[in-house]
C-alpha cells in the first residue's frame, strides 16, 4: 500500500493535528504525515510537530502583498513536499478560490458546529445562545465559500445544562479527535470522491 502524503495547517494549540499525527502511526493507516504549517510562527501545534521529527513551516501575512501571494507561497510550500492531501486544523485563515480551487477534492477541514448550521466563528457560543439541544462538529472538504463544502462525517453531542462556550467546546473536541483520523482514512484510502 503506498500511503498518501498529507500535510496539515495549523493556527494555534495543534490538538487536532496531533490526533492525526497519531493515527498515523498505525502501519494499516493510509496516509502519513509530511509536515505541518502555520501562519503564525508562535503557533505551540508546530512545536508539538517538531516533536515528532516532522517539517514545518511558517508563513506571515505581512511578508506578502496580497491573500492571493500568501496563498499562491502556501501551494509552492505544500507542492515541495509532494503532497496529495491538505488538511487544516484550526487554520484560522479565509483561504482565496485559487487555493481551494487548486487543491479541490484534496483539502478538508474540521470545523466546530453541525454544518451547515454555525458557520464561521463562536460556534459554541452561539449555540447556546440559540437555545440548541444538540451542537457538534463536521469534517467537510474545502470549497470557495465558508465552511460550505461537501460533509464527509459529522459527530453530535448533547448540550446539558449549565454549559458555557468551554465545557461544550471540550465535549466537542474528544468528536473532532475521533472523526478527523477517521474522514481522511476515508479520503485517503480512495473511499471517498
Ligand atoms: C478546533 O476546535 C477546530 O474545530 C476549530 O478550531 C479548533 C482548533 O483546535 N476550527 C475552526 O473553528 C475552523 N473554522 P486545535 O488547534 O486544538 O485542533
Amino acid at each position: 500500500m503506498s500511503k498518501k502524503r498529507v500535510a496539515i495547517l495549523i493556527s494555534g494549540r495543534g490538538s487536532n493535528m496531533s490526533a492525526l499525527i497519531d493515527a498515523c502511526k498505525s502501519a494499516d493507516y493510509p496516509a502519513e504525515i509530511v509536515g505541518v504549517g502555520s501562519n503564525r510562527a508562535a503557533a505551540p501545534g508546530l512545536k508539538i510537530a517538531s516533536s515528532h521529527g516532522l517539517k514545518t513551516f511558517s508563513l506571515a501575512q505581512s511578508q506578502f502583498e496580497s491573500r492571493e501571494a500568501f496563498d499562491l507561497a502556501l501551494t509552492q510550500k505544500l507542492e515541495e513536499w509532494h503532497v496529495d492531501i491538505v488538511c487544516l486544523a484550526g487554520f484560522m485563515r479565509m483561504l482565496t478560490p485559487e487555493f481551494t480551487l487548486h487543491w479541490a477534492g484534496r483539502l478538508i477541514n474540521i470545523h466546530p458546529s453541525l454544518l451547515p448550521l454555525y458557520r464561521g466563528l463562536d460556534t459554541h457560543a452561539r449555540a447556546l445562545a440559540d437555545g440548541a439541544s444538540v451542537h457538534g462538529c463536521t469534517v467537510h472538504f474545502v470549497t470557495p465559500g465558508l465552511d460550505e463544502g461537501p460533509t464527509i462525517l459529522q459527530a453530535q453531542v448533547p448540550v446539558l445544562p449549565g454549559d458555557t462556550p468551554e465545557t461544550l467546546a471540550a465535549r466537542i473536541l474528544v468528536e473532532e479527535h475521533r472523526i478527523y483520523p477517521e474522514a481522511l482514512r476515508l479520503l485517503a484510502s480512495g473511499a471517498l470522491s
